[in-house]
């Protein structure tokens, strides 16, 4: 009933939304293959259902905190920093003190999912740009985004079809209701930033050919970099797209999407897999500082003190973080992520 409500919405809108595209393609299935959903398609609604756990209800709030706070602070610390360093007097941040838009950081967040992360950041006075490529992700994203009128206005079960290791049935038939916050709330508060969204392949929408280089004051890899094919590429490309000293913020396992890709897709795709080592070595050859404060007098870290559980023997900074994670069931899921920030420096 709920995603019959959220096509409705869709239909009604016209102007960006990508509907036809997607209906037409579910007409060309079902011409080839009979009335029914695919089963890849059938995977990807119950993906998009637990993203809208994940990003948008209260239940998720400690799954947030622990990658998308992380981010926000490290990102307002990063932002008092440079202030400080550029000699340039504003509050970021909690204070909402209404800075003028030609001084709000411009972020741009690749593999934005259902946009949570956007919003955090807007609502702290940062000008962001999420990136999606899925129209299962951007339909949904654009319905809550615009379509919720109230908080806790819908409630799906995400985790209903989750039969595996059920403790109890009352938790897998657990409702989750969204949106836990109004996402207009977000954006209007005073000294909020602006928010936008770009559809597209991230290496298509922002490789080379873009003119999109030196655009952005950050960009910020949550749980995105393991989705590329070439992970040189989508380190090449955030150095571009980056204005001098622009920040590089990670977050998140190296869980290479398309390493298995050769068997489904056929021997030619192609899957750059490597150790976290390596992805530092790389940053660095490609130019990227970590540690800007060596070369200076002062010495500063990669991100602020607290924010992380221990280093790893390079001092990237090491943290369990929970990922759509059914925490009442028997396999709630956890990754041991690097977070680090580097900076673009010639
Ligand atoms: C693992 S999810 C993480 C989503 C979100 N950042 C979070 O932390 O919940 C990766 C997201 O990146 C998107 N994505 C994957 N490859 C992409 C690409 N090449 N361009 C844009 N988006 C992409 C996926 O559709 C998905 O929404």
């Amino acid at each position: 009933m709920f995603l019959g409500v959220v096509l409705e919405w869709l239909s009604e809108q016209g102007g960006p939304w990508p509907l036809h595209a997607c209906l037409e393609a579910a007409d060309m299935w079902t011409t080839a293959n009979g009335d029914g959903v695919s089963p890849a398609d059938f995977d990807k609604v119950l993906y998009v259902l637990k993203n809208i756990a994940r990003d948008w209800s209260a239940e998720f709030q400690a799954e947030r905190d622990a990658s998308y706070g992380r981010i926000v602070d490290s990102m307002l610390e990063y932002a008092k920093r440079r202030d400080h360093k550029q000699g340039v007097s504003r509050k970021v941040g909690a204070d909402h003190d209404g800075r003028a838009s030609d001084a709000r950081m411009q972020v741009l967040v690749p593999g934005c999912g259902l946009g949570r992360l956007c919003l955090d950041l807007v609502e702290h006075g940062f000008d962001v740009s999420g990136n999606e490529h899925s129209y299962f992700m951007l339909l949904m994203s654009a319905f809550i985004l615009n379509g919720t009128v109230e908080e806790n206005q819908w409630m799906i079960f995400p985790w209903m079809l989750n039969s595996s290791n059920s403790w109890r049935l009352k938790d897998q038939l657990r409702p989750c209701s969204f949106p836990d916050r109004l996402p207009c709330d977000m954006t209007s508060r005073p000294g909020s930033g602006v928010l936008g969204m770009i559809a597209g392949d991230f290496c298509e929408v922002f490789g080379p050919e873009s003119g999109n280089a030196e655009t952005y004051d950050a960009v910020i890899t949550c749980f995105f970099l393991d989705t590329a094919h070439n992970v040189i590429e989508y380190m090449e490309i955030i150095w571009d797209l980056l204005v001098e000293g622009g920040v590089w913020i990670h977050l998140g396992p190296l869980q290479w999407h398309w390493a298995d890709a050769h068997t489904y897709l056929g021997a030619e795709e192609m899957s750059v897999e490597v150790g976290f080592d390596a992805v530092v070595e790389i940053a660095k050859k490609i130019g990227f500082v970590f540690r800007p404060g060596e070369d200076e007098e002062e010495v500063e870290s990669d991100v602020p003190s607290g924010i992380s559980d221990s280093k790893d023997a390079a001092g990237a900074d090491r943290m369990r973080v929970p990922y759509m994670s059914n925490s009442p069931s028997m396999r709630p899921q956890e990754y041991d992520c690097a977070m680090f920030r580097c900076y673009k420096k010639n």
